[in-house]
């Protein structure tokens, strides 16, 4: 007989485990599918966590062989081993993926292992290796998350051709690498591997990188990156990628001027995006509704077009991202308990994890301006933050956007050292409705990177101290 789970959620990653965890707490009895042979989805697997590691690794590998000897700090030869920075990497995933394992027993989640597709709308076929098994479910939570996309005709071969999970797993430095798209998996792998010795060049569609970040951010951004010595081809259209003698050759075609040109690179990683993995789950014969763009379509309880199917994460609209990922799993969970769970997409932070960092939330200056929302503005540069000047990161600066009448905060942008955690100030302000004049009066402790906010703050009404 096939086990009844009051919940049950087809997926590990952020949403899915996060969402596991809830819906026990809540008392539940819950188990949740997961596919692949660890549990953490992209994000712990192949995505933010292995990144980061190799972000942090590549900053370290650059820091030494480039800063050290200027600052009085007299290393020998410095050399990179790739191999042992990959295990390292590695190390980190297997800790946390494990970690989200201990959780579950904790939680008494029951944890199935292999790929679940839909018998009805409450029983789930799951197959693994050659056995299968159908659980029952009074509620079904698809948190399957996405898979990268790639261009018309462009084949991924996770050798040459690669996706950011190859792009993870490289095992030489590329001597040239060609990155297709200037966002966020672009910007990340390019710094690292530009870091660790690659010649990389990054040839995006538009006439500006990471699109959908504040218009000033992009362009300081843009600046530092290209001081870093990462090569730029902008407005710029990739229309092949062919393979030569083990190498590829990259296509692409001015926007501009319509000019054809080529170029040769040891690697292409096609960073152009990301869709909803949804293959095999069976939501056609089940009728579950899906947008033009393949999202699992939702109301605003995450129910699907079925009553008892509810969906979460990157299989439904709205920003890639772990963290809102992971806010959904949470307030499902308590909507299915009859709480009144809910997320706050207007207040949902960005972070670029290059260096320095970038982060944002709330609304761009473009934004405002398309809305019609008058606003008022408070910059402060990171050249003006004692901090800053001590450690030697003077690049970049916070913007502040709040109301024009009402002063209440809009949007926060910064880019500049420790960017992703000091835009938590600013995440946890606006929840709270606050106005730039409330961040302006919080005493900072000094010297803090953080002084800049309130800086910024102090800016909106044209009155910083230090600049
Ligand atoms: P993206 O949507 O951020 O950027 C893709 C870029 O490719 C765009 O700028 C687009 O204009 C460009 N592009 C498209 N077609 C092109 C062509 N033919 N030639 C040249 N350029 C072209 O997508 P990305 O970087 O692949 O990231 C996917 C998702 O993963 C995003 O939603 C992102 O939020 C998420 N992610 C988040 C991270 C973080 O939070 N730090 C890190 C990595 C990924």
């Amino acid at each position: 007989m096939s086990e009844t789970f009051q919940v049950v959620i087809i997926g590990g990653g952020p949403g899915g485990y996060v969402c596991a965890i809830r819906s026990s707490q809540l008392g539940f009895k819950t188990a949740c599918i997961e596919s692949k042979n660890t549990l953490g989805g992209t994000c712990l697997n192949v995505g933010c966590i292995p990144s980061k590691s190799l972000l942090n690794l590549s900053e370290n590998f650059n820091k030494v062989k480039k800063n050290f000897s200027n600052l009085g700090i007299t290393t020998g030869k410095v050399t990179l081993n790739l191999s042992k920075m990959m295990k390292a990497k590695k190390k980190s995933v297997t800790v946390l993926t494990k970690g989200i394992e201990f959780l579950f027993k904790k939680n008494k989640i029951t944890y199935i292992k292999g790929q679940a597709s839909f018998k009805s709308n409450n029983e789930i076929i799951v197959q693994e290796k050659n056995s299968k098994k159908i659980y029952k479910a009074n509620r079904i939570i698809i948190s399957t998350g996405s898979v990268p996309t790639s261009l018309p005709g462009i084949k991924i071969d996770e050798k040459i051709i690669v996706s950011s999970t190859g792009a993870l797993s490289f095992d030489k430095v590329p001597k040239e690498l060609v990155i297709i798209g200037g966002g966020y998996i672009g910007l990340e792998m390019g710094s690292i591997w530009k870091r660790l010795g690659s010649n990389v060049t990054v040839i995006e569609f538009l006439d500006h990188i990471v699109t959908g970040m504040d218009k000033d951010i992009s362009i300081e951004f843009l600046k530092i990156l290209k001081k870093q010595e990462i090569n730029f081809k902008l407005n710029s259209k990739v229309t092949a990628v062919s393979l030569v003698k083990g190498k590829a050759v990259v296509d692409y075609t001015s926007n501009k001027t319509n000019v054809r040109e080529k170029i040769h690179a040891d690697k292409v990683l096609v960073a152009v995006g990301r869709k909803p993995n949804t293959e095999g789950l069976n939501l056609k014969k089940m009728s579950i509704k899906c947008d033009n763009q393949g999202r699992i379509q939702v109301d605003n309880k995450f129910q699907t077009s079925i009553k008892n199917i509810y969906a979460i994460g990157d299989v439904i609209k709205g920003p890639m991202l772990a963290h809102k990922a992971e806010e959904e799993g949470i307030a499902v969970a308590e909507i299915i308990a009859g709480q009144s769970g809910h997320v706050n997409y207007n207040i949902i932070p960005g972070v670029i994890y290059t260096s320095p960092e970038v982060a944002s939330v709330g609304k761009t200056e473009q934004q405002l301006i398309n809305e019609n929302i008058k606003y008022k503005i408070g910059k402060f540069p990171f050249m003006a933050n004692s901090r800053a000047k001590v450690i030697n990161e003077t690049e970049g600066f916070v913007k502040i956007l709040a109301d024009e009448k009402t002063d209440k905060l809009l949007g926060v942008h910064i880019v500049g050292p420790y960017a992703g955690d000091m835009i938590a100030e600013m995440v946890l302000a606006m929840e709270f409705g606050a106005s730039s004049e409330d961040i302006a009066r919080t005493c900072h402790a000094h010297p803090t990177y953080s002084e800049a906010i309130k800086e910024a703050a102090l800016a909106v009404d044209k009155r910083p101290i230090h600049s």
